[in-house]
């Protein structure tokens, strides 16, 4: 296992480079996209919101020592997990898994990951968790579908810490109580039943096609009194002042893609939409359940100074990776070689740069307590 990545705190990242900057400043509250000056400043989005491929290559796995039931859950690091398959220079997880999940596990997309860790850490004022667990009492942590980890490491050394993902994507040196392991949250998880004292799953639209069983398996793995916690995001950009021009590239590039992979691919990436993370804790029999929702800005034009924060890395979380965010999609929906792919990733780009357009997406987190 010496070569085995296992989870942990990332890194701080780096200020994102984008050129838009947070601003406190009154301004008029433009209505329409045509009336809206250049720099004028928009109208304050209250948050929270009180509720309401492939070029295939050989995966062969003669040589690997996970057997041939590639549906069971939990593996360790096999030699066919780290043959990734390659999309137009991008490198996705292996085949090995039944998924097709659609973003890349290269360093791009991870940055782009750091800086989305960055933002919510600054939307949810430092929490990396909302449930009322006193630190003594976490003792084990699940955090399925993990990527470059959740951070929880430092500030709680005696947590030992579980992350998962489909590839290898934490750091390499980790805190000691942080353990990675290669698992599909899809399959049937392998954990003892009753153990943690929180399994948490954030940003998994896309990579889940049944909602209620992935949290039937959270309420079966953690202890009576133990918690669930669920951070999901819409990536559909609306805007409540029509300044997400409809005949654009983030309505009929971003939005269109996002909203017919999800049908084609079977999965859902409108999960505050469709209130699934209440509705499958309920059902898997979660109680004390609650939740929180947000506007997340797409870009620093907010007035409100920590909101503009968290538009100013959201952005710099897009601008670093639309290819990443987009091009499996692209490839899923108007097919591998369809014309005018680069043209939608420029006009996307400058949208995403302009501060005429007043684009949002929505968060939620819910939370919730299995029974003693
Ligand atoms: C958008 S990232 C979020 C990472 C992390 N949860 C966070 O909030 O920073 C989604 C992660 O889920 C992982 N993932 C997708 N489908 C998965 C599956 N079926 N099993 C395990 N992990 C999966 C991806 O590899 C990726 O690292």
């Amino acid at each position: 296992m010496a070569d085995q990545p296992t989870t942990s705190a990332t890194s701080p990242p780096p200020p994102p480079t984008v050129s838009t900057t947070a601003t406190a400043a009154t301004a008029q509250h433009q209505e329409t996209q045509g009336d809206v000056e250049e720099d004028a400043e928009p109208a304050l989005i209250a948050a929270p919101v009180p509720e309401d491929e492939l070029d295939e290559e050989d995966n062969d796995d003669g040589d690997s020592a996970l057997g041939s039931d590639a549906a069971s859950s939990t593996n360790s690091i096999s030699a066919s997990i780290m043959e990734y398959r390659t999309i137009q220079g991008r490198t996705y997880h292996s085949e090995r898994h039944n998924s097709s999940y659609f973003t890349p596990n290269d360093d791009q997309q991870l940055q782009s990951q750091d800086l989305t860790h960055h933002y919510l850490m600054v939307l949810l004022d430092n929490k990396l968790f909302l449930p009322p667990i006193k630190g003594e009492d976490l003792q084990k942590v699940l955090d399925v579908g993990t990527g470059s980890g959740i951070d929880l490491a430092d500030q709680y050394p005696h947590t030992e810490i579980i992350g998962t993902d489909l590839s290898p994507t934490m750091p390499l040196w980790v805190p000691p109580n942080v353990k990675f392991e290669i698992d599909d949250l899809t399959q049937p998880w392998t954990w003892a039943p009753d153990q943690f004292d929180l399994v948490h799953a954030r940003y998994l639209f896309g990579a889940v096609a049944d909602w209620t069983e992935l949290f039937r398996q959270a309420y079966r793995v953690c202890r009576p009194g133990g918690w669930c916690q669920s951070g999901e995001a819409d990536v559909e950009i609306l805007s409540d002042d029509n300044t997400v021009p409809p005949d654009g590239a983030m309505n009929t590039f971003w939005n269109m893609l996002y909203r017919e992979a999800g049908r084609k691919l079977g999965v859902s990436f409108q999960v505050i939409k469709e209130g699934l993370q209440r509705k499958g804790m309920e059902e898997a029999g979660f109680v004390d359940i609650q939740e929180v929702s947000y506007k997340i800005p797409c870009g620093a034009w907010p007035q409100d100074p920590k909101l503009a924060e968290v538009g100013m890395y959201l952005q710099a979380t897009m601008l670093n990776d639309v290819e990443g965010y987009t091009l499996f999609l692209w490839n899923t929906v108007m097919g591998e070689n369809a014309p005018g792919y680069q043209e939608h990733l420029a006009y996307m780009r400058r949208e995403l740069k302009s501060r005429r357009i007043h684009g949002y997406m929505k968060v939620r987190y819910v939370w919730g307590r299995k029974p003693e």
